[in-house]
């Protein structure tokens, strides 16, 4: 009898914890996938041209100063369809939208503050529904960025500027009998989440979980929430422990984070709209990181910073429309296929796809001599350049196949006009599916 409770329960805990995993691994299916995911910052700092929320942390503007911009944040040229067809079309399978940033400024008609682009700007609308509808129309995977703190909130402290004196005017909430300000401030997080959640977004990209702690915000209750709302959704990892994939940002990581991950980057120095930021990353470099990210199995989340009207500026368009032809001519590279090859095998990021039967190879600069790959044990069928489709010739050389040390595999340099200006790719078409060698080395004790 003992031990037939013992088995019972200890299958109950057995598949309830698989069947738990079973539903993270399956909520993240599509984003391990995506490969290229467009950031938007909009708000009003892009109307004086400053840093997002921060100008007033950092007290470079006041309060009411960077409030005011709300006067000429207009949305006139506001046309969501256009984005999405842009985004679409140079190859990004999601969407993140800034639906409140620090500043408390909401893009959406929510009822819990008036500082929403209804009530608060000149634009006197809703941004969000209508890019809510670009989105699906496209089929893309939709994600809302969300700020836990909301540092115009009375209930919220502490601030490090002087907020205006009757900022509770924007914040309409019932007097909560025995509840502490902090209290009703998370009330009103999940609230506001409660309201984003009836458009059923894929993600939610928290920000400022370092301002408290997890029990502070309730992570774990906003976690369970937003899974009872919608039970797919994924959040990244600004929400505490709770999140689902890591998130670094600005700097590619050194070493391969494990798990899902994603990887956030502006192209100039700013997230917003910045017009005297013309520290623009050259077009090389964005498609190399986009290349160092997914050939070590994770997302670029790739920033633009949208005009206070709407438009995007003539850089970024240039900038993603770059991109997007690149992926377009290696998109067997990019799209089915997963983190490449570990450390020493190839001087370079490489690719895998998903059958582990093609192997790609990613030139930065021009090679000389003979282009080298280590340690793979499967026959070689073929080795051609995508886009030029050129066939480059190989040969094996050292090692001793028989003890199963394969040597190097030398690949001829491929034509110049082969050449791609900002990264090659080689495909290795392999006979079976990839066997490596992982080897120290050591004596062949057997020779021929
Ligand atoms: C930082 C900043 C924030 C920005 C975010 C994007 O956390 O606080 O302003 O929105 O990065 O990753």
């Amino acid at each position: 009898m003992v031990k037939k409770l013992f088995l019972s329960l200890f299958s109950l805990v057995f598949f309830n914890l698989y069947s738990q995993n079973d539903l993270t691994n399956d909520r993240l299916d599509w984003f391990k996938d995506a490969k290229l995911g467009i950031f938007i910052h909009w708000g009003y700092y892009g109307v004086n041209g400053i840093t997002e929320s921060w100008s007033m942390y950092h007290k470079r503007i006041s309060h009411t100063d960077y409030l005011k911009q709300g006067e000429q944040f207009t949305a006139s040229n506001y046309n969501p369809e256009q984005w999405l067809d842009l985004f679409d079309r140079i190859g990004a399978k999601y969407v993140v939208l800034t639906t409140k940033h620090h500043d408390g400024v909401a893009l959406w008609d929510t009822k819990y503050s008036s500082l929403n682009t209804v009530k608060h700007a000149a634009a006197k609308k809703d941004l969000l529904v209508p890019f809510v509808n670009a989105v699906r129309n496209k089929g893309m995977k939709l994600g809302f960025y969300y700020s836990l703190c909301d540092w115009s909130h009375p209930d919220y402290s502490p601030v490090t500027f002087e907020r205006i004196k009757n900022v509770k005017k924007f914040y309409p909430q019932k007097e909560q009998k025995n509840s502490s300000p902090w209290e009703r401030f998370v009330t009103f997080n999940f609230n506001q989440l409660e309201e984003l959640s009836a458009y059923k977004p894929d993600l939610y990209w928290f920000d400022g979980d370092w301002e408290h702690k997890a029990e502070e915000w309730k992570s774990a209750e906003i976690k369970k929430s937003l899974l009872k709302w919608n039970p797919k959704v994924i959040v990244n990892s600004r929400l505490n422990e709770y999140g689902d994939y890591k998130t670094p940002e600005q700097g590619v990581p050194i070493v391969r984070p494990e798990g899902a991950w994603e990887f956030c980057m502006t192209m100039n120095d700013n997230w917003g709209y910045f017009p005297s930021d013309t520290n623009y990353k050259p077009i090389a470099q964005i498609i190399r990181t986009f290349v160092e990210v997914i050939s070590t199995g994770g997302n670029l989340l790739l920033n633009i910073g949208p005009k206070p009207d709407g438009t995007i500026a003539k850089e970024q368009v240039e900038r993603l429309e770059a991109l997007g032809q690149w992926i377009q001519t290696h998109k067997e590279a990019v799209y089915n296929t997963e983190a490449g090859l570990p450390y020493g095998h190839f001087y370079g990021p490489t690719m895998l796809s998903k059958d582990h039967k093609k192997l790609y190879l990613c030139l930065f600069d021009a090679p000389k001599n003979y282009i080298q790959l280590k340690g793979i044990q499967t026959k070689v069928k073929s080795i051609k350049v995508l886009g030029s489709d050129e066939n480059l010739t190989f040969e094996r050389n050292g090692g001793a196949a028989w003890n199963n040390i394969p040597g190097i595999l030398r690949i001829s340099v491929p034509s110049e006009k082969s050449l791609n200006p900002y990264v090659t790719i080689l495909e290795v078409e392999l006979e079976k599916e990839l066997v490596l060698y992982r080897g120290h080395g050591n004596a062949v004790e057997l020779n021929m």
